[in-house]
């Protein structure tokens, strides 16, 4: 960190949020609120005089609540920029002023306020870190009823030999060395209740064993006992740092605690069923440790609202691809780098940190992008400036100016290419290269050439649903053999019309696929797709055509089987379908057109 301080090419902005996002790759404008420290940093020294005097004591956050601090502080030892800062919600202000009095070098300036502007950028990385679960959520392990149950966090501070106890294990009740210490692990991990994630977090049972090397290495004596569901010590040298924390005597019993009840001494005695003995067995320990499992930082939803990124179910950033852009934002020109994007130890947010600025210098030396072609273009003779597929685009490449009615305009640069606005365009203003409305009803032609009746037309996606059907082929598995499908890069491309043109041309069933929803490739289009078949359902019904003859299924890439089934009962309800029926939504559909 001292080294990005000092780097001439790198601007830190230090207590800075970021409040909002415009613009596209090359060319972001980020709006940022600084807020004010009331010291000024390239005066100050850090000798710590103000803090001396100050009257005001809080918890210090650094070393978890185990210390107080001053409403002056510094915020950590190596805090860049070097600088004391005040919490203005804490300090009693002019009314006090002994800090600044304290000061030689008049560096506090009560009187300064928060700073709001804006930078100009070509590529940003999002590395909005973690947040360790709370554990007074998941209470039954008595974090908030007893003193001697503290979180890993709290331990990691306290064995700290720059800690609030100079490194030394204390009982937090009665300050006395225990003689035992428990540890639980995946505490808010691979858990379905109280806010816990359901993901494994990654760095706790590493984080444990390290501190029970440490703990062994100061207190050979001390005895340690892991309540574990499984040990993941994958990694290179992990499984040799676990067999050496086994060795020196370190107990892992297979099994969570059950419950955990306070004793007279203020020790602990934990129920636990041992799930390799099968047994029920009772530890009394002197105190235990909580090894908690992390989330996404706090911040994470604003940034996504702002900067139109996706989350995944457990809320940390979507990457584009989970193999081949394993450090992309959906949108082109942000990275993401450490824990935004998923629970991962130190070596892997260097490597993925790393990987992210490769990927943003690369962008940027060249100073200009290649994009794919498969981009939306407007004719602005037809464009009626409605705002529709600005409204729709997860891009937001599109501008429309609907006060002064000019023609929609696509930014190519930012558009990636899902096609939504041209499905929703109902002016026909909006042609999508490469997908364009004639090229696809082109193909539902050939396929309905000969014998209609007999075929299940299916609109799939390229990402997830085209890829599961490969994966049905790769598989051998059997599907009806009628199956004709028409590849688009997203769902949210099928247009309504394409659905009329099919039945039309005498289809019985039509099946449009894409990715599960919180998967699409292009942040939410299918949501639009699913909006589409909601709205084409209820037309079908006033109009007298069966609506469950059109269908709509999620299929990932991964789900062949699935993918297989699906057209399967697709086939089923295929044979439903009688001629007289296709007939008659043949002449519904005719009839419509002449309106
Ligand atoms: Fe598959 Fe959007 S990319 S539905």
């Amino acid at each position: 960190m001292t080294d990005v301080g000092r780097h001439p090419n790198i601007t830190l902005h230090t207590m800075s949020e970021v409040t909002d996002i415009k613009g596209f790759v090359g060319n972001f404008n980020v709006r940022v609120l600084k807020k004010s420290r009331y010291v000024d940093e390239s005066e100050c020294t850090a000798c710590g005089e103000c803090a001396k005097v100050c009257p005001v004591v809080y918890p210090d956050e650094f070393n978890a609540g185990l210390s107080s601090r001053r409403a002056v502080f510094m915020p950590f030892p190596q805090a860049v920029p070097s600088s004391y800062v005040i919490n203005m919600n804490e300090c009693l202000g002019h009314g006090c002023s002994k800090c600044a009095d304290a000061c030689d070098k008049n560096c506090i300036h009560f009187h300064m306020s928060d700073e709001d502007f804006q930078v100009k950028v070509g590529t940003i990385i999002v590395a909005t870190g973690l947040e360790p679960y709370d554990p007074r959520e998941m209470d039954e392990y008595g974090y908030t009823r007893y003193e001697n149950v503290m979180t890993s966090l709290e331990l990691e501070r306290m064995v700290n030999a720059g800690g609030p106890t100079m490194g030394e294990l204390i009982r937090p009740k009665d300050r006395q060395t225990p003689r035992s210490v428990g540890f639980i692990q995946c505490v808010g991990s691979r858990s379905q209740q109280k806010g816990g994630g359901e993901y494994c977090s990654n760095i706790c049972c590493m984080n444990t064993i390290k501190s029970t090397l440490v703990l062994k290495e100061h207190y050979p004596d001390l005895d340690i006992k892991v309540f574990y569901i499984d040990i993941r010590a994958f990694g290179k040298g992990f499984e040799v740092l676990y067999n050496r924390s086994r060795k020196l005597g370190v107990q892992y019993i297979r099994g969570l605690p059950g419950s955990i009840e306070e004793l007279d001494d203020g020790s602990v005695r934990v129920a636990v069923e041992n799930t390799s003995t099968g047994r029920i067995e009772y530890h009394d320990l002197s105190m235990m440790v909580l090894a908690l499992g992390i989330k996404p930082s706090s911040g994470t939803q604003h940034l996504q609202e702002i900067m139109g990124l996706q989350l995944t179910s457990d809320g940390f950033y979507l990457e584009a691809h989970p193999k081949l852009q394993p450090v992309d934002a959906a949108t082109r020109g942000i990275f993401y780098a450490g824990c935004a994007e998923g629970p991962k130890d130190i070596k892997e947010s260097v490597t993925q940190g790393s990987a992210a600025a490769v990927r943003a210098i690369r962008l940027m030396h060249r100073g200009v992008i290649t994009t794919e072609p498969i981009t939306s273009e407007v004719i602005a003779e037809h464009c009626v400036s409605c705002g529709i597929c600005a409204t729709v685009c997860p891009y937001n490449a599109i501008v429309v100016d609907t006060k002064k009615k000019t023609p929609a305009v696509v930014n190519t640069a930012a558009c990636a290419g899902c096609g939504t606005c041209a499905a929703e365009c109902k002016f026909g203003a909006i042609v999508m290269n490469h997908y364009t409305d004639d090229q696809i009803n082109s193909q539902t032609d050939s396929m309905l050439a000969k014998n209609p009746a007999n075929v299940i037309l299916t609109f799939a996606c390229n990402w997830c649903s085209y890829a599961g059907a490969d994966y049905a082929g790769v598989s051998r598995l059997q599907y009806p053999a009628n199956v004709r499908l028409i590849r688009t890069m997203c769902s949210g491309r099928v247009d309504e019309k394409f659905i009329w043109h099919a039945f039309e041309k005498g289809v019985p069933v039509v099946l449009i696929s894409g990715c599960h929803i919180g998967d699409c490739h292009y942040i939410d289009a299918n949501h639009w797709t699913e909006k589409r078949v909601i709205k084409m359902h209820k037309k079908m019904e006033k109009m007298g055509i069966r609506p469950e003859r059109l269908q709509l299924e999620w299929i990932s890439a991964a789900e062949g089987i699935r993918f297989a089934q699906v057209m399967k009962d697709m086939d089923i309800l295929r044979q439903n379908v009688t001629e007289a029926e296709i007939a008659e939504t043949v002449k519904i559909l005719q009839a419509r057109k002449k309106k």
